[in-house]
């Protein structure tokens, strides 16, 4: 699975802890979209930059990180196509997959530490969309966007 990721000055060691442990240790295909310094930057930026990625077919899931994932996950989910879910557990992280289908997941790098960070990618990449009545509602949340623009 080739994974994206992106985060903001919130959350640089947590974004590049989980992109090394996921190239050697899950021997994943990892493009990383930055940022890597501690300068601030925007974050809807940056969610701008892995969401297009995304939508154009250039990996399969994404993983935006900022300081709490909350601005991440508000940017991300401005675009069709995109289901991002802010995770704090690994329940969460479960339900974002089998109910949702996230293909986004969305993490705090200044609220979810390094191991339960660790616990919620696993289960989130391993995790698969159950279908049936979730793709339903899928179809309406994707209608709801529809109708907003119109
Ligand atoms: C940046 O200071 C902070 O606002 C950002 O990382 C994020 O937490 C926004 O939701």
């Amino acid at each position: 699975m080739h994974i994206l990721m992106a985060c903001d000055h919130g959350a640089v060691p947590l974004k590049n802890t989980l992109r090394d442990w996921l190239r050697a240790e899950h021997h994943l295909e990892v493009s990383d979209f930055g940022v890597d310094g501690p300068d601030s930057v925007d974050y809807p930026d940056q969610a701008g930059r892995l969401c297009r990625a995304l939508l154009a077919g250039e990996g399969e899931r994404g993983i935006l990180l900022c300081g709490t994932g909350l601005g991440m996950s508000m940017a991300a989910n401005r675009f069709a196509g995109v289901r991002a879910a802010l995770c704090h557990d690994e329940h969460g992280a479960r339900m974002s997959r089998r109910h949702n289908d996230a293909n986004v997941l969305v993490l705090g790098g200044r609220t979810t530490g390094e191991a339960v960070a660790r616990g919620i990618v696993e289960v989130w990449l391993n995790e698969g969309f159950e279908g049936d009545r979730h793709r339903r509602r899928l179809e309406k949340m994707d209608q709801l966007m529809k109708e907003s623009e119109s």
